[in-house]
């Protein structure tokens, strides 16, 4: 299959702070990768990296057929890249549809078709388009901070703890449409998550960091969740 995103050998990291040592990752069409790993150990570094918001002293990436290792994160979204943070400030006095006007001015034209395809893909956010984004619950938040990304029709996109601190049957929910946006609009998703087991459920490959190195990267169904275990644990810190 096509590598849509790789990186090679890539060392990187904040200022004189190295995270990522010499990692090779990549993403290929039709693919969920989750990446997986301890806290602190560069999950959320790999897709700023790979964004290009952090300094690389090592190493290449290419988005399709393009070298991008020195390409500015704003070119990097219009090639393609979509990049949802774990904390995505959406505008909290604005209603829901006008945070779906502000994130779409680039492409005002496509609004009406685009913005459906955010509502067939999160009906909640439709039943809310006129509420206040503030008033929100976690996840439907979560599902518009995604649509914002949706609306600028990325190729790629770059999840980074979809599920992180919402309530247990919200959860199910993110990653339902999370796998539905995959099967929709054929998007291949690099997927950073704490949530080991759903990662798993919804994932093609699984790659592991432990210290900001790929230090297992196989089919997710291959994986065994004690050796997961025991990697988590060599990364120093307790996830569970
Ligand atoms: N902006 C930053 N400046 C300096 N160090 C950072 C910055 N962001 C993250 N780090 C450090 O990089 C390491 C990896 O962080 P991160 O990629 O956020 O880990 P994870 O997402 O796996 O929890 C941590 O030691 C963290 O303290
Ligand atoms: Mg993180």
């Amino acid at each position: 299959m096509t590598e849509v995103l790789s990186l090679r050998n890539v060392t990187a990291g904040y200022g004189p702070i190295t995270v990522l040592n010499d990692l090779s990752l990549s993403l290929r069409a039709g693919e969920i990768v989750a990446v997986l790993g301890a806290n602190g150990c560069g999950k959320s570094t790999v897709l700023k990296t790979a964004m290009g918001l952090t300094r690389v002293s090592g190493g290449t990436l290419s988005l399709g057929g393009t070298a991008i290792t020195g390409m500015p994160a704003h070119e990097r979204a219009t090639h393609g890249l979509g990049y949802v943070p774990q904390t995505r400030n959406v505008f909290g006095d604005m209603s829901v549809i006008d945070n779906l006007r502000m994130g779409a001015y680039l492409r005002p034209r496509a609004f009406a078709a685009e913005v459906e395809k955010v509502f067939s893909l999160f009906p909640r956010i439709r039943e809310r388009r006129n509420e206040k984004a503030g008033n929100l619950s976690g996840g439907e938040r979560r599902m518009l901070s995604i649509g914002l990304t949706l609306l600028l029709e990325p190729r790629i996109l770059l999840l980074d703890e979809p599920s992180s601190d919402l309530a247990p049957s919200t959860v199910d929910l993110v990653f339902q449409s999370i796998a539905d946006i995959h099967r929709q609009l054929s998007i291949p998703i690099l997927l950073v998550e704490q949530n080991v087991n759903k990662a798993l459920e919804i994932s093609d490959r699984v790659c592991v960091l432990v210290r900001g190195h790929e230090a297992l990267d196989v089919p997710a169904s291959e994986i065994d969740t004690r050796h997961l275990h025991d990697l988590f644990m060599d990364g120093g810190v307790r996830t569970s």
